[in-house]
């Protein structure tokens, strides 16, 4: 049997893990909002006509922070046309997905759902058939103290208090000629220079993330980010980054080498913002949000740019997981929580329905599909510093020549409730791993819990006919002994491994 070591130590940190890591994404589009979280006829609706079985997932899931209301939908959207009397609002042609978007579910319903969810809200304004006076408007209606017209407006709608929203997205994959108003790396630059500035004028105490490009493999990728940053460096705390994995070869092998990608591509755009600052000699570390990262390819040719007739929230993308997209997405958090000094957001696309972890039917159930688990483990124990890592494994080589160590793993050590966690995958197809895993400096207790997700059927799925084919399972492998955690990882597994440490902090005292 392969075997592979892990050795971290209390005292050397990559970062604390900003929560916020845990977020995802709710777009106009398909069926996210309407028979997703917003269904007012719904058995289990709300006072607000939110569904509650799916609020009910949402908080086990354990999103932080969710992204709205676009997508590619948000560069063809009018906030105004989704504030103000339910009736009055217009049916709009929606041109990002071909649908109708009847605007019943708006600004200040997705704020009510946040407030009732306890998640943070991360908006965008529309920077594509729209731009800066859109933007200091939205901001001034959405944050603005009442006495101003704008402000006033939304005093009118019913809210009082000024939303107070934290996040801001200057616009949607601005890169991409799909996208409604897509632009150059220049022009899209200066605009979003400007409207964060004039946003920040209107509200100081924003966190605003500029495009970066739609994926790493756009031709543009690299040169984008650097002109882009070249014009609104001092205006922005973020960059934006997007990646759907793909099983191109139908190989498990040649998929968990995309989580590596994802890896080298967060280190890419890392060096560009630095080179960029290099060149300002600045000390400004301008922060990445990958605000959008899941699996989608089965659905991804679907012709939903063609769907006759203008429907209202039709069946868009709803990609079916199976085991084998639970692991990339456990891989895929690894990632980001590895790269936290530089990660500080990142949204899981999309929530509901829509490439989503939770699915509906109308007026039916709702089920957690297989990518619910890892990322509900990882947002449940995801807590603290992450821990730097010296590791030591076997693995093999992919047709591109992509090094794939068959251990890929985290460690947080979470001070408030005296946990570390250990999150480790297995990417040996068909072999358990033996791991053998070194925490120093601690005085390990107990094993608090050891949980994998594993299955001899990579290809299995969760419907609404079997909901809990996939779930969670013990790791009944893991002991502990001193400093040392042991255990056997089954061939193409995902693990997370919580465990008690003495409080040594005052011992040192
Ligand atoms: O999440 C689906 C779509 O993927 C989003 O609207 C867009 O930003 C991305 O291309």
């Amino acid at each position: 049997m392969p075997n592979a070591q892990l050795i971290a130590d209390r005292d050397f940190v990559v970062s604390e893990l900003d929560r916020m890591l845990f977020g995802s994404f709710v777009e106009h589009m398909g069926r996210s909002v309407y028979s997703g979280i917003y269904e007012p006829d719904h058995p289990t609706a709300d006072a607000h006509g939110f569904r509650g079985d799916v609020l009910a997932l949402v908080a086990e899931l354990g999103v932080t922070l969710v992204r709205y209301p676009g997508g590619n939908f948000l560069s063809g959207y009018n906030w105004e046309d989704g504030v103000g009397p339910q009736a009055e609002r217009p049916k709009r042609r929606d041109l990002a997905w071909f649908s109708t978007e009847s605007n019943q579910f708006g600004t200040n319903e997705f704020i009510d759902w946040c407030r009732v969810t306890g998640i943070e809200p991360m908006f965008g304004v529309n920077l594509g058939t729209r731009g800066i006076d859109e933007a200091r408007r939205f901001i001034e209606y959405c944050n603005g103290a009442p006495g101003s017209a704008l402000a006033d407006w939304r005093v009118e709608h019913g809210y009082r208090q000024p939303h107070g929203i934290k996040y801001w997205c200057l616009g949607n994959e601005m890169d991409g000629p799909w996208q409604i108003g897509s632009l150059t790396a220049a022009e899209y630059g200066r605009r979003a220079q400007e409207s964060a500035k004039v946003m920040r004028w209107v509200d100081p105490d924003v966190q605003l993330a500029a495009c970066g490009s739609s994926n790493r493999g756009m031709q543009t990728f690299g040169h984008w980010e650097q002109e882009v940053l070249d014009h609104c460096f001092d205006q922005v705390d973020l960059i934006s980054l997007h990646t759907y994995f793909r099983n191109d070869h139908d190989d498990l092998g040649e998929y968990f080498a995309e989580i590596e990608l994802m890896d080298m591509f967060i280190r890419e755009v890392v060096s560009i913002c630095d080179a960029v600052a290099a060149k300002r000699r600045s000390p400004k570390r301008v922060m990445l949000s990958f605000d959008e990262w899941n699996v989608w390819y089965r659905t991804h040719s679907e012709p939903y740019m063609h769907k006759p007739g203008w429907p209202t929230a039709p069946r868009l993308i709803e990609e079916v997981y199976d085991f084998e997209d639970a692991l990339i997405v456990g891989g895929a958090l690894i990632t980001l929580i590895n790269n936290a000094d530089r990660v500080k957001i990142a949204c899981l696309a999309q929530l509901v329905n829509v490439i989503a972890p939770i699915m509906t039917e109308p007026g039916g159930p709702a089920w957690r599909q297989t990518i619910f688990w890892p990322f509900a483990l990882a947002a449940r124990h995801g807590h603290g510093r992450v821990l730097q890592l010296h590791t030591a494994s076997p693995g093999y080589t992919t047709q591109a020549g992509i090094e794939v160590p068959y251990l890929y793993a985290t460690a947080i050590d979470n001070r408030a409730d005296g946990t570390v966690t250990l999150m480790a995958m297995n990417r040996h197809q068909s072999e358990p791993l033996e791991l053998n895993a070194e925490l120093r400096g601690y005085g390990l207790e107990e094993l608090v819990s050891a949980t994998e997700l594993h299955e001899q059927d990579t290809k299995a799925t969760n419907t609404a006919d079997e909901p809990d084919r996939v779930v969670p399972r013990r790791l009944a492998s893991a002991r502990l002994s001193g400093a040392i955690v042991q255990a056997t990882l089954q061939p193409a597994s995902w693990n997370i491994i919580v465990l008690r440490t003495r409080d040594v902090s005052h011992t040192e005292a």
